[in-house]
């Protein structure tokens, strides 16, 4: 079976990858310089593209299976866990299991995570075929998340061995995590949520969000098979928000780990303050093209950024900023017109969909950002609604957005990106710097000097430099946000030092 092809040729991750990668070749660079990171952000050179080409064979097999699902519908894989009164005894278990697995050697603990590594390549084609069919990835996504997945229990291992073996300090594990993963990552974000604060010792009660249920499901179920113990992980099933609140406010929760909206993760800290809140939350992230860009290049960026997932990610680009020249030829929004009307619009059961549909209807925001155009703005791709459900749309791009609108300001969340027209670079930047949020943010220009100057004055957690600026790889590429794109992170997921703000600290050679 497809299954079983897999179990025996389980295929290269991203961090496989790159080790090959290094092994054979210097690391791309810009221009021939390389560029200094500034504390928090994570600056990327070019770079190729670094998802795993999805096998036809497979692929068809898979998506086959997914044509049988309906879209949105979460059926509950396992019994269904966790009413209002089931939160007591979750917490009182989750504490009792997490006593024996902090006194297991951290060895052990990283042991767990890297079989766990090897069981979700294992169940690869599982894995995608249910983010598909419940949360409508294509294959195309769903395949580098699987990867991602993968590389975060193998990165999370050795990151955890690494910290129990310095000598300064020790690490001790919070009794509790709670964790209250996306649904637009349902694969990748559960399991790197879940497993950073298990390999530090702690045991983990996950919600996952309402949309992704069976995803939830799943994880536990081949977290368990690798030998997470009963009690040290819980997959809390229900979907309703009190079980949520009772899982936040109750005191023995030491901390949360939070990917979502910026109102959830404020709705969360104002019901319990004291709570750790480790979250990444919204954006509203833009790609600057200036004069001096590869415009072809920067039209196929800007087109893959703003509507792979169909623009539902939180590092998705919604807004492209042209400079001078390339905002008054007019000859750049041509291009990316004609790169985003070739992108191919479908569901997950359509292999070749490079454009999926959007979670559920959109709702009354997304709706505008789809709808009307604010004053001085055109559609240079007007969106128009596929099916009957509303779903599937064509991607739109709306043409001469202006500073401090509505759309300049928004996060929207799906499939619509603006172009907003700039005189200069000092402009595009305070632009870019201009809204609450600061996750992700773009530059394509072939000038070094350009260059230096923006990766000095953006505001934003991950920048990335003529590429795309979605899908960042564990350890190469650490996630997370500035301003409102965060609350109480101080190191990012993916990145060294994750799990030091996951537990606590001692000297460990205090004086008497
Ligand atoms: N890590 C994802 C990305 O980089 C977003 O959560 O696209």
């Amino acid at each position: 079976s497809l299954d079983r092809a897999l179990r025996e040729d389980p295929r290269p991750t991203h961090r496989d990858q790159d080790r090959a990668r290094e092994a054979i070749s210097d690391p791309p660079e810009l221009g021939g310089s390389v560029l200094p990171a500034r504390p928090g952000a994570f600056v990327n050179t070019p770079d190729t593209d670094m998802s795993t080409p999805v096998n036809q064979e497979w692929a068809e097999t898979i998506t086959h299976r997914i044509r049988g699902s309906r879209l949105g519908v979460a059926e509950a894989e396992a019994a269904r866990i966790g009413s209002l009164e089931d939160v007591d005894r979750i917490c009182r278990e989750a504490l009792e299991a997490q006593t024996a697995w902090a006194a297991r050697p951290a060895a052990e603990r990283a042991a767990v995570l890297r079989r766990a590594a090897q069981v979700l390549s294992q169940h690869r084609a599982e894995l995608l075929e249910v983010a598909a069919s419940e949360t409508g990835k294509t294959l195309e996504q769903g395949d580098p998340e699987v990867s991602e997945a993968i590389d975060f229990a193998l990165y999370y291992a050795d990151q955890a061995e690494a910290l129990a073996a310095q000598s300064e300090i020790v690490a001790i594990p919070r009794r509790l995590t709670l964790v209250t993963p996306p649904w637009n990552f349902p694969l990748a974000i559960p399991t790197g949520s879940v497993l950073a604060p298990l390999v530090t010792g702690s045991a983990v009660v996950m919600k996952p969000a309402p949309q992704a249920r069976r995803c939830g499901a799943v994880i536990g179920r081949l977290l368990r098979e690798a030998g997470v113990p009963e009690g040290v992980l819980t997959i809390v099933d229900a979907p309703e928000n009190e079980v949520g609140r009772a899982l936040v406010s109750d005191p023995r929760v030491d901390q949360l780990i939070l990917t979502g909206a910026y109102d959830t993760a404020a709705l969360f800290a104002s019901w319990r303050p004291e709570l750790r809140i480790k979250a990444e939350t919204s954006g509203k992230n833009s790609i600057i093209v200036t004069p001096h860009a590869d415009l072809d290049l920067a039209a196929k960026d800007v087109a893959a950024s703003a509507f792979g997932h169909a623009g539902q990610k939180c590092s998705a680009a919604s807004l492209v900023i042209t400079v001078g020249s390339v905002s008054r030829s007019r000859r750049f929004d041509a291009q990316l017109a004609d790169a985003v009307l070739s992108l191919h619009v479908g569901l997950p059961s359509d292999p070749t969909a490079q454009v999926g549909p959007v979670i559920e209807p959109p709702g009354e925001k997304l709706a505008k950002g789809l709808g009307e155009l604010g004053p001085g703005e055109r559609w240079i791709a007007e969106p128009e609604q596929l099916d009957a459900e509303g779903l599937l749309w064509t991607p739109g791009v709306r043409d001469g957005v202006r500073e401090g609108s509505e759309f300049h300001l928004t996060e929207y969340f799906g499939p619509v990106l603006g172009i907003i027209h700039a005189d200069t670079l000092e402009d595009a930047v305070r632009i870019q710097n201009g809204t609450a949020y600061g996750l992700t943010a773009g530059l394509h220009s072939l000038d070094p000097d350009e260059v230096a100057w923006w990766t000095d004055h953006v505001e934003a957690g991950n920048l990335y430099i003529n590429r795309g600026i979605t899908g960042a790889i564990v350890e190469r590429q650490a996630f997370g946000g500035w301003k409102r794109s965060a609350i109480g992170q101080t190191t990012k997921a993916g990145g060294p030092n994750y799990l030091l703000q996951l537990v606590d600290v001692a000297d460990a050679h205090p004086r008497p």
